[in-house]
C-alpha cells in the first residue's frame, strides 16, 4: 500500500509544473466601466481597449516582495511605476495624474492615451510576468459622406465616406436602412466609395455609411435625390409654351410646330 502512495506522490510532484509560482504570475487586465466603446470582460493574454477608457492591470497575490515595478515597452522600454515598502511610489512623468498604483495588491490603473498601445509586465525582485499586450484603439467619430446630393437620371454618381477620427477596419453601406449589396449598378471602390452607375429614380433615398473598428461603430446618412430626366424636360417645354404665347407667336407655333420644338430642345 505504501509504495503505491509514494508512487502517487511522486507522480503528483512530476505533474506539477516546474516553478509553478513563477508560471502562475500572470497579468489579468480589464477595461473599467463606464466605457461603452470597449469590451469590459477581463483578459489574460491580450486586451483591446479604447482611448479615454480606464484599464486595470492586476496580478495574483505575491508571497513576499520588497521592490516591485510595472514596465512598458514598444520601441522604448520604460518603468511606469516603481515601489518599495519604505518609499513613496515613484511614477514616471508621462503617467503622472492618469495612473493609480495600489500599494496593497500592486494593481495598476491607467487612463488610456493612444501612445499606451504596447506591452506591459510586472516585476518584483525575484520574478516577472510575461509581457502582456494592450491594444489601444481610438473610437470612431461620425463619418462624413461627400457627394452630390442631386444627380440626373442616367448619370453616374459616387459617395465617399470619410473617417475623421480613428481608423476604420470595416466599411459598409445601407440604403434606407437596408444593407446594400454590390452589383453592376452598385459598386464599392477602395472600401470608402460607393459608385452608382446609370442612376435611376429608384436610387433616390437615404444612404448610410457604417464604419467599424475593434472598439466602436458609427454611421452617417446622406439623402440622394435622382432627378428624372422628364422632370427637367417638362418645365423646359412649359417655359417654351409660356414664353411663346407671351411673344404672341403661339398661333405661329401651332401651325409650324417643328421649328418651335427644335428651339426648345
Ligand atoms: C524614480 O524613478 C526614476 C526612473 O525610474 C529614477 O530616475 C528616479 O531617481 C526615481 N526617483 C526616486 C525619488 O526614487
Ligand atoms: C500632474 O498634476 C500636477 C498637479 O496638478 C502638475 O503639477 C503636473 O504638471 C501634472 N503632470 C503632468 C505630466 O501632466
Ligand atoms: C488596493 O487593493 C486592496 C486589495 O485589493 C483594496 O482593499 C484597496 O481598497 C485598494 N486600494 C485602493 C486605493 O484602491
Ligand atoms: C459617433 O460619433 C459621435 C461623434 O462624432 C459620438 O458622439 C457618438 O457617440 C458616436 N456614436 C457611437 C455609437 O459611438
Ligand atoms: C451635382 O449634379 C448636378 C446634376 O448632375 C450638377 O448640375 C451639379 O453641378 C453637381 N454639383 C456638384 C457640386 O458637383
Ligand atoms: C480595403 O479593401 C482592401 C481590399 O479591397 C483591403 O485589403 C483593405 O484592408 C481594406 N481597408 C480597410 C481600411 O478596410
Ligand atoms: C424601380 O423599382 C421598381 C420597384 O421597386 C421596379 O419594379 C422597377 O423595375 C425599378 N426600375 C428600375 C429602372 O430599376
Amino acid at each position: 500500500m505504501l509504495p503505491v502512495f509514494l508512487l502517487l506522490l511522486l507522480l503528483l510532484l512530476l505533474l506539477a509544473p516546474p516553478g509553478s509560482s513563477a508560471a502562475g504570475l500572470g497579468i489579468t487586465a480589464r477595461t473599467l466601466s463606464p466605457c461603452y466603446s470597449a469590451d469590459l470582460r477581463p483578459a489574460s493574454e491580450r486586451l483591446v481597449s479604447a482611448v479615454g477608457c480606464t484599464v486595470l492591470l492586476t496580478i495574483p497575490p505575491l508571497k513576499a516582495s520588497k521592490a516591485v515595478a510595472w514596465e512598458y515597452k514598444t520601441g522604448l522600454w520604460e518603468v511606469i511605476v516603481s515601489y518599495a515598502p519604505d518609499r513613496p511610489t515613484n511614477t514616471s512623468r508621462p503617467y503622472e495624474n492618469r495612473t493609480r498604483f495600489n500599494e496593497t495588491d500592486f494593481s495598476l490603473q491607467i487612463v488610456l492615451q493612444r501612445e499606451d498601445d504596447g506591452w506591459y509586465r510586472f516585476r518584483s525582485e525575484s520574478e516577472a510576468t510575461d509581457w502582456f499586450q494592450l491594444r489601444v484603439v481610438e473610437p470612431l467619430s461620425e463619418p462624413e459622406i461627400v457627394g452630390n446630393s442631386s444627380v440626373k437620371a442616367g448619370g453616374n454618381t459616387k459617395l465617399v465616406c470619410n473617417v475623421l477620427e480613428g481608423k476604420a477596419d470595416l466599411y459598409w453601406w445601407k440604403k434606407n436602412g437596408e444593407l446594400l449589396l454590390g452589383s453592376d449598378h452598385i459598386q464599392f471602390v477602395d472600401n470608402t466609395t460607393l459608385c452608382i452607375v446609370k442612376a435611376s429614380m429608384n436610387d433616390s433615398g437615404y444612404y448610410a455609411c457604417v464604419v467599424r473598428n475593434e472598439v466602436s461603430q458609427n454611421e452617417t446618412s446622406f439623402l440622394l435625390h435622382v432627378q428624372n430626366a422628364a422632370n427637367v424636360v417638362l418645365p423646359m417645354i412649359l417655359a417654351c409654351v409660356i414664353v411663346g404665347s407671351l411673344a404672341g407667336v403661339f398661333v405661329w407655333c401651332r401651325t409650324r410646330d417643328r421649328p418651335c420644338h427644335n428651339g426648345c430642345r
